[in-house]
């Protein structure tokens, strides 16, 4: 819709603005000499020795690049072959709404039932009685996203502490995708799976390049994952994908090399929110917090009482800005009267588009 009616688009989630030109050399680079063949299924080795140092780098802890990184063609084919290889036929998965669109078809695909609880308002947390209560002996897998799309929050390290506590007493694998890792504004920063000491044995964690170098048409990402459910990933990925192109994994591996390539994200995603907040801040819509994440939620309630998917059409067509309904993150379509915003955008595109909804 965006593109037909000529919209400012803020509603998928990818940049507008351009990627490193010194990535793009790397590319190019490795591309005329010759690394243009099928690489190793679990990635190449320089790629996985370069994740590894960063795990090193930003966790403080170890992790063996050959058996237990596997990289995957994006987070989407990584969290794909984690619910695929441990969810069979009969299994639940424990599903938090609003969720990305992924996980429940995956799990039905693999024959299995999603469980979905919703996060509860203001701040998007777990109802902790309520997931204890949905737990049954089918339950298999727990999934988790952190920092949350939409919501953009974040869990804390009390939170994992629970989760661990709920994941230990019940047998259960745990699936975190942290696609939005490096887009952490607070000062608690993010609480990977992985650096939480029994959860990261019985978790797959799933990360993205293509949110972290603004480059989503790339997918390449990588899964972290003890080495028996490595194993278990690896047997799908295999199938699945096979192996991820070589020429841009070699790039990363050198790129990776510069921490401040991945650190500098906070601040600059940081500057960006601001920005649009503070463009809004005369507007009608009310923004929800945003700990997490390159998307804003804003409540649109004293401006008017249509349903969400109808507010984003009309807003669309009648005032040129694109935004997604927040209903269709849940599967019961619950409509909290909420619109998300991208602002992974460059300032020129989020000025338009704040002018535009200030009008409302
Ligand atoms: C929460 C979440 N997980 C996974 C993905 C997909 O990541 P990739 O493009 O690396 O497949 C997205 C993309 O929007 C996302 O928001």
């Amino acid at each position: 819709m965006a593109a037909e009616y000529r919209a400012i688009n803020l509603s998928q989630g990818y940049p507008d603005f351009p990627i490193s030109s010194e990535l793009i050399s790397l590319v190019d680079h490795y591309m005329r000499n010759n690394h243009n063949q099928y690489a190793p299924m679990p990635g190449v080795p320089e790629l996985r020795h370069q994740i590894s140092n960063k795990l090193e780098h930003t966790l403080d802890q170890n992790f063996d690049p050959d058996r237990e990184i596997t990289v995957v063609a994006g987070a989407t084919e990584g969290v794909y072959a984690a619910l695929t290889a441990f969810v069979h036929q009969g299994d639940e998965v424990i599903i938090f709404d609003p969720a990305y669109d992924l996980y429940a078809p995956s799990v039905i695909l693999s024959g299995g039932t999603p469980v979905h609880l919703e996060l509860e308002l203001p701040n998007f947390s777990i109802n902790w009685q309520e997931l204890e209560a949905s737990i049954t002996d089918r339950t298999r897998v727990l999934m988790i996203n952190n920092p949350n799309n939409p919501a953009g929050s974040i869990l804390t390290a009390e939170d994992l502490r629970k989760l661990s506590e709920i994941v230990i007493k019940n047998d259960l694998i745990i699936i975190s995708d942290e696609v939005y890792e490096h887009m952490v504004y607070g000062s608690e920063g993010h609480q990977s799976l992985l650096s939480h000491p029994q959860l990261r044995q019985r978790g797959i964690a799933v990360f993205s390049f293509g949110k972290t170098f603004h480059a989503t048409g790339w997918k390449v990402g990588y899964c972290v994952a003890p080495e028996a459910l490595t194993n278990e990933l690896r047997r799908v990925h295999q199938f699945v994908a096979f192996s991820v192109n070589t020429p841009i994994q070699m790039a990363l591996a050198d790129f990776l090399k510069e921490p401040d390539h991945y650190q500098s994200l906070a601040g600059f995603f940081k500057e960006k929110r601001d920005l649009f907040l503070g463009l809004m801040k005369d507007s009608r819509f009310e923004p929800l917090p945003c700990e997490g994440t390159y998307f804003q939620l804003m409540k649109y309630g004293s401006i008017s009482d249509l349903p969400d998917q109808e507010m984003a059409t009309w807003m669309t067509k009648q005032h040129g800005v694109a935004s997604i309904p927040t209903s269709v993150f849940y599967q019961r379509k619950t409509d909290n009267k909420i619109l998300r915003f991208c602002f992974a955008k460059s300032s020129d595109t989020l000025t338009k588009a704040a002018e535009k909804l200030c009008r409302i």
